[in-house]
């Protein structure tokens, strides 16, 4: 079945093949010929939770493929789960219109669930605090892009690591390549799980954990900042105590590699002060960019071609 649920099975040359497929795409996406390739295709996009980047770089992908979007915002409350459908009968239904689905689900699992019901793929655009594909796929080609490489960097992720489906995605990945170690920067709220610990051990990854951004900051390649997860946070006060501990300032940019790069998967609220965006360092709006040519290349793959 070509369901994107998680990263966790993909192959090196998997992920070495899809890479290289958004790299051609990001030269070809306008080419006429690139817009036929899904012209028969329709691509249902149906988000349970908020979404300005994925859902959106989604249906461009979809577009730019020549394909025709269906899409449901604000799922929860727009579509037929309002009345109580369960996540099976709302992907049976969809594979009735579609020719693949892409779905964004507040609880983890969810997507695996309506994968269960259908054997139209199944695209997991984020799941709670599990797995978000797709970004850590694209995460990895604008590391790629901006590195030249995909071994032997240091990558530090800074804030809400405990809640990071994006980081869950990015471990598995992360694996398949050499030398790479990872430290986490955390509130002491919001560090790693045992089970995070976990994937990490059992996929051999070298990795530490610190609350301190500033001695972190000199070895790194890639500084990956974390939006603390308001919609994860059982209270709003609980959120308030944490939100704010990790910023990335000014003049943390002196202390940091010429060579290094910054990114985010966005929405940035306050982990990255604005007067960095300026900083070729920043990499993080180019990285949303490279969303687009990641999710055309992933839609080839579900339809192997
Ligand atoms: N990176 C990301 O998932 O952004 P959105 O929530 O805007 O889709």
């Amino acid at each position: 079945m070509n369901h994107i649920l998680s990263t966790n099975k993909f192959t090196k040359d998997q992920v070495e093949s899809i890479l290289a497929r958004a790299h051609s795409l990001e030269s070809s996406y306008k080419d006429e010929s690139t817009s036929k390739l899904l012209s028969d295709k329709v691509i249902a996009c149906v988000f349970f939770e908020p979404s300005t980047r994925t859902r959106l770089s989604f249906e461009t992908a979809a577009l730019r493929l020549g394909a025709k979007v269906i899409s449901v915002e604000n799922a929860m409350e727009s579509s037929s789960a309002y009345k109580g459908e369960t996540i099976e009968d709302t992907a049976r239904m969809l594979s009735c219109y579609a020719d693949a689905i892409v779905i964004r689900h507040p609880t983890p699992f969810s997507v695996e669930k309506a994968s269960k019901a259908t054997e139209t793929p199944i695209l997991n655009a984020g799941d709670g605090a599990n797995q978000h594909p797709s970004q850590g796929l694209l995460d990895l080609y604008t590391i790629q892009k901006e590195h030249g490489k995909l071994n032997d960097l240091n990558i530090i992720f800074v804030g809400d690591v405990l809640h990071s489906r994006t980081l869950n995605s990015l471990i598995p990945l992360f694996s398949l390549y050499s030398g790479i170690t990872l430290e986490f920067v955390s509130p002491k709220e919001l560090v790693l799980s045992a089970e995070q610990k976990k994937e990490l051990t059992d996929r051999n990854i070298s990795f530490k954990e610190s609350d301190n951004l500033v001695e972190a900051l000199p070895s790194a390649d890639v500084i990956y900042m974390i939006r603390v997860q308001k919609e994860r946070f059982a209270s709003e006060g609980e959120y308030d105590k944490v939100k704010d501990t990790f910023i990335l300032k000014p003049e943390h940019l002196n202390v940091m590699k010429e060579d290094a790069i910054i990114m985010h998967p966005l929405p940035r609220i306050n982990e990255i002060d604005q007067s960095i965006d300026t900083d070729k360092r920043a990499a993080y709006f180019r990285q949303a960019g490279n969303a687009v040519y990641v999710r055309m290349a992933l839609f080839l793959h579900v339809f192997n071609l």
